[in-house]
C-alpha cells in the first residue's frame, strides 16, 4: 500500500529565475525523508511542484506509473488525492473554525455523513492535541496551533503520501520534539511515504531515513540519513552542523533571487574551489540514533543503525548512536526486533 515517488530531471522556473534544475530523487515508499537548504533555494516551490499545483517546465514526477509532470487535468485530480500537504504558513481559511477547516476535504472529495465526518476530524483532532480547540477561528490561537490544525486537515483523507513543509518552525524545543514524535508515530501507523522539509537541524538529523539539501538551484545530496551525515561535501556539513562558517552565507537568498545563467555558473565555479578549505569545518560530530516510534515499536522502513555505514565501509565517528541514557541503538535495534 505504500507508494514510491520518483523525481525525474525536474526542473522549475518563473520567467528567467531558475529556481532549480535536473532534481531527481527517489522518495522510498513508506520511508521518511527531509529536505533541507537555506531560506529561498525552492524548498516550498518543490513541495508544490510535486503536488501538482506548479508545473514543472521540465522532467517527470512518477507515481504508480502515471507521470504526474505531465498529465492530464483528471488524472492529476486524481493523483492528488494520494497527497496530504502541511503547507507553511497552515494555509486554513480564516472565516472558518479550526472543525470546519478539518472537514473541508471531506466535505469537498468525499459523500460521507456529518457523522462520519464527525468522528473523523474529532480523531485527528484529538491526534494532533486540539481537543477544545477545534471551535476556534485561526485568527485566536497560537502558530504551533495552527500548524497543528493544517496537519490535522492534511490527514483527513488518509494520505498515501505526506508533504510537511516546515512543520516546526514557529515551535519552541518542547514542541518541536512532540511534533516529531508524533511524525515517526504516524509514520509506523500509517506506512505513508513522508517528505519534511525543515530547518531545523536536530529533526534533520534524528527523524527521517533519507535526507536531501537543496543549495544553489541544486539538489546537492539524496540518499540514506547514515551517508548524509557522514559526507564530507562542504556544504552538506556545514548545514547539517549549523556552522557559520562555509559556502553558505547570509547572500544565500539573494544570490538565488538572480538566479540567472551567470550567477549558477559563478556558484558552480565557488562551490568546486571550496572542498581545498576543508579543515575550516573540523571532525563531524556522532551520528545521533534515529527517534523511533512510542511504544517500543519499528517502522516498517526503519533502516538498521549502521547498516549504511558498515555496507560502505565507513567508520562512523566516536559516541554514534549512543542516546541520553547511553545506550548503542546497534545493539539495542537488534533485542527490540526480537522481542
Ligand atoms: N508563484 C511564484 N511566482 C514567482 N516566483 C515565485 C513563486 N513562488 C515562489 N517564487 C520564488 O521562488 C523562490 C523560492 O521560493 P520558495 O518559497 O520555494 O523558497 P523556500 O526554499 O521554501 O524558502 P523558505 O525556507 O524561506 O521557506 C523565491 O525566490 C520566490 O520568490
Ligand atoms: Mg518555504
Amino acid at each position: 500500500m505504500s507508494v514510491e515517488v520518483v523525481v525525474e530531471g525536474l526542473t522549475k522556473s518563473f520567467g528567467r529565475q531558475v529556481i532549480w534544475r535536473d532534481v531527481s530523487l527517489t522518495l522510498p515508499a513508506g520511508e521518511i525523508s527531509v529536505l533541507l537548504g537555506p531560506s529561498g533555494t525552492g524548498k516550498s516551490v518543490f513541495l508544490k511542484t510535486l503536488v501538482g499545483l506548479l508545473r514543472p517546465d521540465r522532467g517527470h514526477i512518477w507515481i504508480d506509473g502515471h507521470d504526474l509532470a505531465n498529465c492530464g487535468e483528471r488524472k492529476l485530480y486524481e493523483l492528488r488525492r494520494l497527497f496530504g500537504v502541511l503547507f507553511q504558513d497552515g494555509a486554513l481559511f480564516g472565516s472558518m473554525t479550526l472543525y470546519d477547516n478539518i472537514a473541508f476535504p471531506l466535505r469537498e472529495h468525499t459523500r460521507k455523513t456529518e457523522a462520519e465526518i464527525r468522528r473523523i476530524v474529532m480523531g485527528k483532532v484529538e491526534l494532533v492535541g486540539l481537543r477544545g480547540a477545534e471551535g476556534k477561528l485561526p485568527g485566536e490561537i497560537s502558530g504551533g496551533m495552527r500548524k497543528r490544525a493544517g496537519l490535522a486537515r492534511a490527514l483527513v483523507l488518509d494520505p498515501r503520501i505526506i508533504l510537511f513543509d516546515e512543520p516546526d518552525s514557529g515551535l519552541d524545543p518542547v514542541r518541536t520534539a512532540y511534533l516529531n514524535q508524533l511524525i515517526v508515530d504516524l509514520n509506523a501507523d500509517t506506512g505513508a511515504t513522508f517528505l519534511i522539509v525543515t530547518h531545523d537541524v536536530n529533526t534533520a538529523r534524528t527523524v527521517p531515513d533519507e535526507i536531501g539539501l537543496m543549495f544553489r538551484r541544486e539538489l546537492v545530496m539524496f540518499g540514506p540519513r547514515e551517508m548524509v551525515l557522514s559526507s564530507d561535501e562542504p556544504v552538506v556539513r556545514q548545514f547539517l552542523n549549523a556552522r557559520r562558517h562555509g559556502p553558505i552565507g547570509m547572500s544565500e537568498e539573494q544570490d538565488t533571487e538572480q538566479g540567472t545563467e551567470q550567477g549558477i555558473e559563478q556558484g558552480s565555479r565557488e562551490l568546486a574551489s571550496e572542498p581545498a578549505e576543508e579543515h575550516r569545518f573540523g571532525g563531524l560530530p556522532p551520528i545521533p540514533p534515529q527517534l523511533m516510534p512510542s511504544g517500543g515499536r519499528i517502522r516498517a522502513s526503519q533502516p538498521v543503525p549502521g547498516a549504511w555505514l558498515s555496507a560502505n565501509g565507513v567508520v562512523p565517528p566516536a559516541g554514534s548512536f549512543v542516546d541520553e541514557h547511553g545506550r548503542d541503538w546497534r545493539a539495542e535495534y537488534p533485542r527490540l526486533l526480537a522481542g
